[in-house]
C-alpha cells in the first residue's frame, strides 16, 4: 500500500489533512510490519479520560490503502477556499472543466454513457448545463434516480443553485408525490416514475432529452427503462439518451446500446485506508456503535458516515449513540447525529448537508442511499457493518422477502471511497479481510434477477409489449420467474389464456401499487366498499411506520393499538379504524399523539389516499361504503391476497397453502394470540422467524369463490370442519 501513502508524505499536506497521520507512520516504523492497530494509542489515553464511552474496544487491523485517483492533494483544497456562492461551487467540481466538451458530445451523439466518480457532479450538474445550453427550449430535461430520497433532495439541491423555487423550472416526481408545474424545464424523478409516464406518453415527447442516472445501481425499473429508451431513440432521432454510471463497468452500457460512446470524468479521490476487524463480530449494530466512539474520541476531526440496512437500525443507533454522549459536557466534543433514509421527513434530511460546526463531529446514519445516490461533504471515516437489505424472491415458491444480506465487494468499495472524497480517508469494516476476499461476491446481482416481475410485467403488457421473452434486456430475468408473473396476473384475472390484458388488468395497470393491491381495489366496486379499500391500501402503502411504540410505554402503546383490533377484526380492518378514526376527530394531531399514532404517516395515507380517488375515477369504479359488513371488505382484500393463505397447523404456526411453507404471525399483529384457523397476510418479513405482517381472518371457501384458477375444493380442504375423513374428501373430487 506504500506507494499511494508515499505521495502524501509532504509533510506540510500531511499536517493539513490528518494530523494523526505522521504519529501513525512512525508507530507503523517501530511496530516494523504493515498491520497496525488504529489509533491506539490514542485510544488508551482516551480510554483513560472517558471509561464511559469505552465500555467495549473493537481492535482493527489495518489491511491495505484504496488508491487515490490522480490529482494533486491540494487541489481540492485549494478549490474548496475558492468556492463564494453556489455558482462559485458549482465551477469547483471535478465535472466542471469537462462541460464544453460533455455538451460537444451530446451534440454529436444521441446516446452517450456516462462514467464519473461519486460526487463529482453528473446529477446536479449535467441537467443544468444541457438547459444553459438550449436543450429545455424542446422539451423537459429528465434525469431518473432509483430513490425517492434522492431525487426529492437532489432537486432541491440545483433549485437552490437555479436560484428558482422548487416545483417552479426544477422539479421532482416520485410516487404520490409530483412536485412539478407547467413551468418545469429539469425534472429529477424515479425511475419508477419515468417507467409509468410511458403509459401517458409512449414517446416521451415532452422530454428532449432523458438522463438515466445511477445506471450501475441496475433497478428492477432502471433495466426496463433501458429497453423501452433504447427503443424509443429508433424512432425519434431528436431524443438525447444519457446514461450515467459511478462505476467503470461502462463497457456494459456501451455493448448494450449499440456501442456508444463512453465519456469519462476523471475524479477526484484520496487514499483510503481500509481497517478491517481481527476477529468477526457477534453483533454489527452495536459493532458500529463502539466504533464510532472510538473513532470520535481517537481520530482526528471529520464526519463520519454509517451504512445501516433500515430505518429501525438507524432509530437504535441514533438512540444509543444519543444515550452514551449524553452528559459527558465538554469533555468530548460535541457529536451531532444525522439520520437518513427514504421515510424520514423532507424538513430533517436536508440536515444531512449542513456544515458540521467547528469543534463538532458529525455522524450520519444512512442506508444504501448513500452510497452512491448522496454526496455528503467532510465525510473523512466510513464504518462499515458489510450488510444491506435486499428484496429477494424464490419463483419456485412464489416468496419475496426483504432480507439483511452481506454486500457486495463494490458495494464495499463504493462505500469506502466514500471517506476519501475531500481528503484522506478511512473505512472501518466490520468484518475481517478473510471475509472481504472469500465470503463476499463481487458484484450485487441485478434486482431483475431476484425479484416479483407481476408488477413489471403488467405495466409492459399494458404498453402494448406482449413478447416478454424477446424482450431486449440488458440480463433477461430467470423465464421461471417471467413465467411464474404471468401465472399469477393469471390468476388475478389481469390476463386471459392467451396471456392478453383483461379488463380487470387494464384498471389495476393504472394503479402505482403491487398487482395484488390493485387488484384488491378493482375487486372493491363488486363488493361495493371502494371507500374502506383505498383507506386500507393507502395505510398499507404507507409502510409499517403508523404506531408509534416509544419504549418505555410500550404498555400504553400497545393498549391503544388493540383498541382499534376490537372483536378481532384483523389487521387490515384496524388501520381503516385508525383512519376513520382520525377522520372524525378532522384530522386531528392531538388525537394521534393520544393513540400512538405517527401524524407524519397519517398525513402521508392521506394524500395517497386522495391520489388512489382521483384513479379510482379515472378506471370509473364508484366510491361506495360498505362498513356495515366487514365479510365484504375482507372478501375484497382476498381477491387480491389469495395468493397468501396460510392455514394454522397443530403447533400453532402456519403453513401456506400453495408451495407450503411454514410462517408465523407476526407479534405485533392484533391477531398473534387469536391463531384464527385461515389467515390472509399482507407481507412476509424474515426476522428470527417467518413472520406474516399485517393478518385478516379468512373464510376457506372465499378462496375457491374468489379465486377458481388458484384454489380447488381441496386445497381447503378442513377435516376438522366437515367432519370427513380426509381419503374420502378426496376421492370425491
Ligand atoms: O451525481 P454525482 O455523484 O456525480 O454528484 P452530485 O450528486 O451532482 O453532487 C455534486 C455536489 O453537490 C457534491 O459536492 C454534493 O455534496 C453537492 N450536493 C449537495 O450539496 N446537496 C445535495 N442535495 C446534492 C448534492
Ligand atoms: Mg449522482
Amino acid at each position: 500500500f506504500s506507494v499511494a501513502k508515499q505521495r502524501y508524505r509532504d509533510p506540510e499536506a500531511v499536517e493539513k489533512m490528518n494530523p494523526f497521520a505522521e504519529q501513525e507512520a512512525w508507530e507503523e516504523h517501530q511496530i516494523g510490519k504493515a498491520t497496525l492497530t488504529f489509533g491506539s494509542k490514542n485510544r488508551k489515553k482516551a480510554a483513560e479520560d472517558y471509561d464511559y464511552v469505552f465500555e467495549d474496544q473493537i481492535d482493527f487491523v489495518k489491511v491495505s490503502v484504496m488508491d487515490g485517483i490522480d490529482e494533486e492533494p491540494n487541489e481540492a483544497e485549494e478549490a474548496k477556499t475558492i468556492s463564494k456562492g453556489l455558482q462559485e461551487e458549482r465551477k469547483t467540481l471535478p465535472i466542471y472543466p469537462y462541460r464544453d466538451e460533455l455538451l460537444q458530445a451530446v451534440k454529436d451523439h444521441q446516446v452517450i454513457i456516462i462514467v464519473g466518480e461519486t460526487g463529482s457532479g453528473k446529477t446536479t450538474q449535467i441537467p443544468q448545463y444541457l438547459h444553459e445550453a438550449g436543450y429545455t427550449k424542446q422539451g423537459m430535461v429528465a434525469c431518473t434516480q432509483p430513490r425517492r430520497v434522492a431525487a426529492m433532495s437532489v432537486a432541491a439541491r440545483v433549485s437552490q443553485e437555479m436560484g428558482v423555487k422548487l416545483g417552479h423550472e426544477v422539479g421532482y416526481s416520485i410516487r404520490f408525490e409530483d412536485c412539478t408545474s407547467e413551468k418545469t424545464l429539469i425534472k429529477y424523478m424515479t425511475d419508477g416514475m419515468l417507467l409509468r409516464e410511458f403509459l401517458g406518453e409512449p414517446d416521451l415527447a415532452s422530454y428532449s432529452v432523458v438522463m438515466v442516472d445511477e445506471a450501475h445501481e441496475r433497478t428492477l425499473s432502471t433495466d426496463i427503462l433501458f429497453g423501452l429508451v433504447k427503443d424509443i431513440a429508433r424512432f425519434r432521432k431528436d431524443l438525447k439518451l444519457l446514461i450515467s454510471s459511478a462505476t467503470l463497468d461502462a463497457e456494459k452500457f456501451s455493448d448494450y446500446f449499440d456501442s456508444a460512446p463512453i465519456f469519462k470524468i476523471p475524479g477526484r479521490r484520496f487514499p483510503v485506508e481500509i481497517h478491517y476487524t481481527k476477529a468477526p463480530e457477534a453483533d454489527y449494530i452495536d459493532a458500529a456503535i463502539v466504533t464510532v466512539l472510538q473513532i470520535h474520541v481517537t481520530q482526528s476531526p471529520g464526519d463520519i458516515l454509517v451504512f445501516l440496512t433500515g430505518q429501525e437500525e438507524i432509530e437504535t443507533v441514533d438512540e444509543i449513540l444519543k444515550h452514551r454522549t449524553r452528559g459527558l459536557g465538554t469533555k468530548i466534543a460535541e457529536l451531532i447525529i444525522c439520520p437518513i433514509y427514504a421515510n424520514l421527513p423532507t424538513e430533517l434530511q436536508a440536515k444531512i448537508f449542513e456544515p458540521t460546526p467547528e469543534g463538532a463531529r458529525k455522524v450520519v446514519l444512512a442506508t444504501n442511499i448513500a452510497e452512491t445516490s448522496l454526496t455528503i461533504d467532510g465525510i473523512k471515516y466510513v464504518v462499515d457493518p458489510g450488510f444491506c437489505k435486499i428484496k429477494s424472491y424464490n419463483p419456485r415458491t412464489g416468496m419475496e422477502s426483504l432480507l439483511i444480506n452481506p454486500i457486495s465487494k463494490a458495494s464495499a468499495n463504493q462505500r469506502a471511497g466514500r471517506s476519501g472524497r475531500t481528503g484522506p480517508g478511512k473505512c472501518f469494516r466490520l468484518y475481517t479481510a478473510y471475509n472481504y476476499y472469500n465470503d463476499l461476491e463481487d458484484n450485487t446481482v441485478p434486482e431483475i434477477q431476484r425479484t416479483n416481475l407481476a408488477n413489471v410485467v403488467l405495466t409492459l403488457k399494458s404498453l402494448g409489449i406482449h413478447d416478454l421473452v424477446n424482450f431486449d434486456f440488458m440480463d433477461p430475468p430467470p423465464s421461471e420467474a417471467l413465467l411464474r408473473a404471468l401465472e399469477q396476473l393469471f390468476a388475478l384475472n389481469a390476463l386471459n389464456v392467451k396471456g392478453e390484458l383483461t379488463k380487470t388488468g387494464r384498471r389495476m395497470a393504472e394503479f402505482p401499487l403491487d398487482p395484488m393491491l390493485s387488484k384488491m381495489i378493482v375487486a372493491s366496486e363488486k363488493y361495493k366498499c371502494s371507500d374502506e379499500i383505498i383507506s386500507i391500501a393507502s395505510m398499507l402503502s404507507v409502510g409499517n411506520s403508523i404506531f408509534y411504540r416509544p419504549k418505555d410505554k410500550q404498555v400504553h402503546a400497545d393498549n391503544a393499538r388493540m383498541n382499534f383490533n376490537t372483536g378481532n377484526v384483523g389487521d387490515h380492518i384496524a388501520l381503516l379504524n385508525v383512519y376513520n378514526s382520525w377522520k372524525e376527530t378532522d384530522f386531528s394531531t392531538q388525537w394521534c399523539y393520544e393513540n400512538y399514532i405517527q401524524v407524519r404517516s397519517m398525513k402521508r395515507a392521506r394524500d395517497i389516499r386522495d391520489q388512489l380517488e382521483g384513479l379510482l375515477e379515472r378506471v370509473e369504479i364508484e366510491i361506495s361504503t360498505n362498513l356495515n359488513d366487514l365479510d365484504t371488505i375482507k372478501k375484497a382484500i382476498t381477491s387480491g391476497f389469495f395468493h397468501h393463505a396460510a392455514k394454522l397447523q397443530k403447533n400453532g404456526s402456519y403453513r401456506t397453502l400453495k408451495n407450503p411453507q411454514t410462517v408465523y404471525i407476526h407479534p405485533s399483529s392484533g391477531l398473534a394470540q387469536v391463531h384464527p384457523r385461515w389467515v390472509v397476510y399482507h407481507e412476509l418479513v424474515l426476522t428470527t422467524k417467518e413472520y406474516m405482517r399485517q393478518v385478516t381472518e379468512l373464510k376457506p371457501d372465499w378462496l375457491v369463490e374468489i379465486a377458481p384458477h388458484y384454489y380447488q375444493l381441496k386445497d381447503v380442504d378442513d377435516p376438522t370442519t366437515k367432519k370427513m375423513p380426509r381419503g374420502q374428501g378426496k376421492s370425491a373430487l
